[in-house]
């Protein structure tokens, strides 16, 4: 177990009291330990659970339901990114730093490249997702007569960066319009289908979105692009070191991602995958020094000096995750999120906007609690369940975003459910 002391050091550094309601936090109110995940035989239950939210800085009565947003990293991440940097700064010298570029970039970039089933040569270590779709819009050469096809629930980065550039380039932006509630897989395909012309270059859409938990059949729309010579630029902010993504299968000719995310990773950290066959088909959106070691991070990547101990931490967090398990992470998303549904459904008055077909949604989902004001509901869900998710307001599918992962235990969801089933039913 930690002690008091270990505590007020990783606690200090975590930060992530900011997200929580305002409280002093002593360790009294944390069951937090720096001893390795127990192995596990067999499919894991929920003492397995409960021993993975162990190893994250979360105070016990708080419910974090916010991993589509920034999620926290597990103390492993935590502790490898302080003693890097410590090891760093006590000793600045050329031999730590190399050893730490060795531990980092190049470390993660083969983890990552194994967790996505592609190859090194094919990693580009970002920022973030929106730095990635950037990289992406600003380095195809794109002008007068080509066309790009984006998704109306893009994030900005894949829909307003488009529109931006196709000002600044001369080329057109079509935008297709999500359907509520999802309309299903061969809708989406044959509307994308319908909709590329001889002019069309690229088609930017989203893996899951973040204002719906729609999961689109990525596989499909990449394939029959391709078959027409259409590029792909799949978002995957949602989907990455969510659920078991193997680019080798789905074959978009970009993807990316956010460490931040669900892969519980250092923030400021992300990823864009470039399929070998279009290397030669995109810029660097920056020319400078220090690129990647190989592959396509070698005209990309050469961003200036980075944070090498934030990239040692990055190649920890993706250790983290194959220690569970890709797919008995999916799994466990996929349990939460449909139980999620499944229940908040049976309140009445409750709209739950995310399909739980399992080729509809995975790991986030949104609802609309009767008639309660979002804002307020998310207030008193915070307030007095210690409830963490997001609030969607305005027009567009009002409600509350909610997205649990391998540190919430079935307890937290049951407790969600009899939270919302006591507000709206108070409500009238
Ligand atoms: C689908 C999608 N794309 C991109 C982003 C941007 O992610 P980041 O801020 O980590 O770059 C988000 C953030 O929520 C997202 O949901």
């Amino acid at each position: 177990m930690l002690t008091r002391r270990d505590f007020t050091r990783l606690f200090a550094l975590s930060g992530s009291a900011a997200l929580l309601p305002p409280r002093a936090w002593t360790l009294d109110d944390f069951d937090v330990t720096t001893e390795a995940l127990p192995a596990r035989r067999g499919a894991p239950d929920e003492k397995y659970w409960e021993a993975v939210r162990a190893r994250y800085l979360l105070p016990r009565e708080v419910i974090f339901l916010n991993a589509a947003n920034l999620c926290p990293s597990p103390l492993p991440v935590v502790e490898s990114l302080h003693a890097s940097t410590m090891g760093y700064e006590r000793n600045p010298s050329p031999s730590v730093r190399s050893g730490l570029m060795r531990d980092g970039r190049e470390a993660a970039r083969s983890l990552l490249a194994s967790m996505l089933g592609v190859t090194p040569e094919e990693v580009v270590i970002t920022r973030n997702t929106s730095e990635a779709n950037n990289f992406v819009s600003s380095g195809l050469q794109l002008g007068p007569g080509d066309e790009v096809i984006v998704f109306s629930d893009n994030h900005p980065t894949n829909l307003t960066a488009w529109r931006e550039k196709g000002r600044r380039f001369g080329f057109t932006v079509t935008t297709l319009q999500h359907v509520v509630p999802h309309p299903g897989a061969e809708y989406y395909l044959d509307l994308f289908a319908k909709a590329i012309t001889p002019r069309t270059r690229l088609i930017g859409f989203t893996h899951l979105t973040s204002n719906s938990g729609d999961l689109f059949p990525a596989k499909e729309i990449c394939a029959m692009a391709r078959a027409r010579g259409v590029l792909t630029l799949l978002d995957g902010a949602q989907t990455f070191g969510a659920l078991d993504v193997n680019l080798g299968e789905i074959r978009p000719d970009f993807y990316s991602g956010s460490a931040h995310k669900w892969p519980c990773g250092p923030k400021e950290c992300g990823v864009l995958f470039v399929n070998r066959e279009v290397h030669d088909r995109i810029w660097p959106s920056v020319i400078g020094v220090y690129p990647g070691a190989v592959g396509i991070s070698q005209k990309l990547e050469g961003m200036g000096q980075r944070d090498d101990a934030r990239l040692v931490a990055y190649a920890e967090s993706i250790r983290f995750r194959e220690a569970i398990g890709r797919t008995v992470i999916e799994d466990r998303l996929r349990e939460l999120s449909g139980y999620l549904i499944r229940e908040l459904k049976k309140i009445d008055g409750v709209e739950v906007y995310t399909d739980p077909a399992p080729d509809r949604s995975a790991n986030l989902v949104v609802f609309r609690p009767g008639a309660l004001d979002p804002r307020r509901f998310a207030t008193a869900l915070a307030t007095n369940e210690g409830v963490v998710a997001t609030v969607r307001a305005g027009q567009d599918r009002p409600g509350l975003r909610v997205s649990p992962h391998v540190y919430n235990t079935m307890a937290e969801m049951e407790k969600l459910v009899a939270a919302t089933r006591k507000y709206v039913a108070g409500e009238r």
